[in-house]
């Protein structure tokens, strides 16, 4: 394992506070040293003038689609694609074929992960049989084969009795159900927010409340077990102001979001139809305002990308035929950058906390810290760079985006995964 130093970065690390130009010094895949004038003997040196280096991101929702769908991604296509969003660890959802609700078919997924992971990947194991919200998968076998949390996520889970069970059962491992926040009765066949524009375009809608309705039924679930739910994919306001009553409350309830809902409104769906199209829906403006304020007050505590590739055939079918997601891998540091820091004024320590410290700490990874002797997972960007996003340039076979075209500001320059490179801008070229 080489010995690197990384020299002329600004530091930011979200785990203690630092924010200064300095020295990182990694050695057997972990970091040994951050300071000053580190001895150089026999390190590679990187020369990071005028960069950034944090924590390396950690994406607590993305989905790999392999086993099962590799038309549309691969655990190797889409590592390929975190490593070049600056993400060194991913959480892979339990919604492949076959689902991944045995322990069996979670020691699988790491046998392909050792395999083919350009990152550091972990898999949910699901919380129902086939996911199919009607009989409780093996909560502690899951756990034990290396599941990282449990989730049916794609599907709404319906049954709260199996809800409140697994609730239950997860308690001792202090882990989360990542909950599909959406009533499945009220969503059915819904293709876009409901309200006057769904009405306009006469499709059938997915309400605000369906996805609100499901958070506090599981909010209240976990208060009276004592038990431990984060929410998925927060999209409206209701949900944010839900949740900050839940957490005010006492109920131990943690929140994600992602980019497409702080910057995107339904009208997406009118310009780019199916591109536009995910679960939960793009909403409206005051969605957006408040999923930003929920960010910024802590409500929601971690911006994630459920990354959801889909092949070009599949995102080309009318709206209504059309499969739900959008990757989100490749653009995800960049957005949070161009609106949170660039735009609002955030700090940079604010934004990467919710990228890296914040989810690593939900999923109690050893991850999204710089400290002595943590994992040596870091990425270099720039955080005044500006670039254009081409669907057709990523390493993921997904280029499902409704980002296209976008000019953006803050660009990933190298990414390292246990003191290895795994992505070099440079090399990319
Ligand atoms: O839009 C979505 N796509 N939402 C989900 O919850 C699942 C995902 C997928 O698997 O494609
Ligand atoms: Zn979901």
């Amino acid at each position: 394992m080489g010995k690197k130093l990384i020299r002329g970065a600004r530091v930011i690390d979200p785990a203690c506070g630092r924010d200064e130009p300095c020295e990182l010094l990694l050695e057997g895949g972990l970091i040994a040293a951050v300071g000053h004038d580190l001895p150089a003997e026999g390190a590679q040196t990187i020369n990071a003038a005028g960069l950034v280096a944090a924590p390396g991101l950690v994406d607590m929702h993305t989905h790999m689609r392999e086993p099962g769908f590799e038309d549309k991604e691969t655990i190797a296509t889409g590592t390929a694609a975190a490593a070049r969003g600056g993400v060194t660890s991913i959480l892979a959802m339990a919604n492949t074929c076959p689902v991944i609700d045995r322990p069996e078919r979670v020691a699988d997924f790491y046998n392909r992960a050792m395999r083919s992971a350009k990152v550091r990947a972990y898999t949910v194991g699901a919380v129902s049989l086939g996911m199919q919200g009607k009989e409780i998968t093996d909560v502690e076998d899951l756990l034990s084969a290396g599941a990282a949390a449990l989730s049916d996520d794609g599907v709404p889970l319906m049954n709260a009795e199996i809800m409140r069970e697994a609730l239950i059962r997860m308690k001792p491992s202090g882990l989360p159900i990542l909950s599909h926040s959406e009533d499945g009765d009220l969503v059915r066949a819904g293709v876009m927010n409901e309200g006057a524009l769904s009405r306009k375009l006469g499709y059938k809608g997915r309400p605000a409340v369906a996805e609100e309705l499901l958070l506090v039924r599981d909010g209240m679930l976990a208060a009276d077990v004592g038990g431990y739910v984060h929410v998925c994919h927060v999209s409206t306001k209701g949900s944010v102001d839900y949740i900050r009553r839940m957490k005010a409350a006492g109920i131990h309830v943690t929140a994600e979001t992602c980019p497409q809902y702080f910057t995107l409104t339904e009208e997406e769906i009118e310009k780019q139809g199916a591109m536009a199209k995910v679960n939960p829906p793009l909403r409206t403006r005051a969605d957006v305002e408040a999923i930003l304020e929920g960010l910024e007050d802590g409500t929601l505590d971690c911006i994630i990308t459920d990354h959801a590739p889909h092949t070009a055939e599949e995102k080309a079918r009318e709206l209504p035929k059309a499969p739900s997601g959008m990757v989100g891998l490749e653009t995800s540091l960049a957005l949070s950058l161009t609106v949170l820091h660039h735009q609002l004024g955030w700090p940079l320590m604010k934004v990467l906390r919710a990228m890296s410290t914040a989810p690593a700490g939900i999923l109690q990874l050893d991850a999204g810290s710089l400290r002595v002797g943590a994992p040596a997972d870091i990425v270099l960007f720039d955080p005044e760079e500006t670039w254009t996003v081409r669907p057709e340039a990523f390493a993921s076979k997904g280029r499902n985006t409704p980002f296209a075209g976008w000019e953006l500001k803050g660009r990933v320059r190298c990414t390292v995964v246990g003191g290895e490179t795994v992505y070099d801008a440079e090399a990319a070229r």
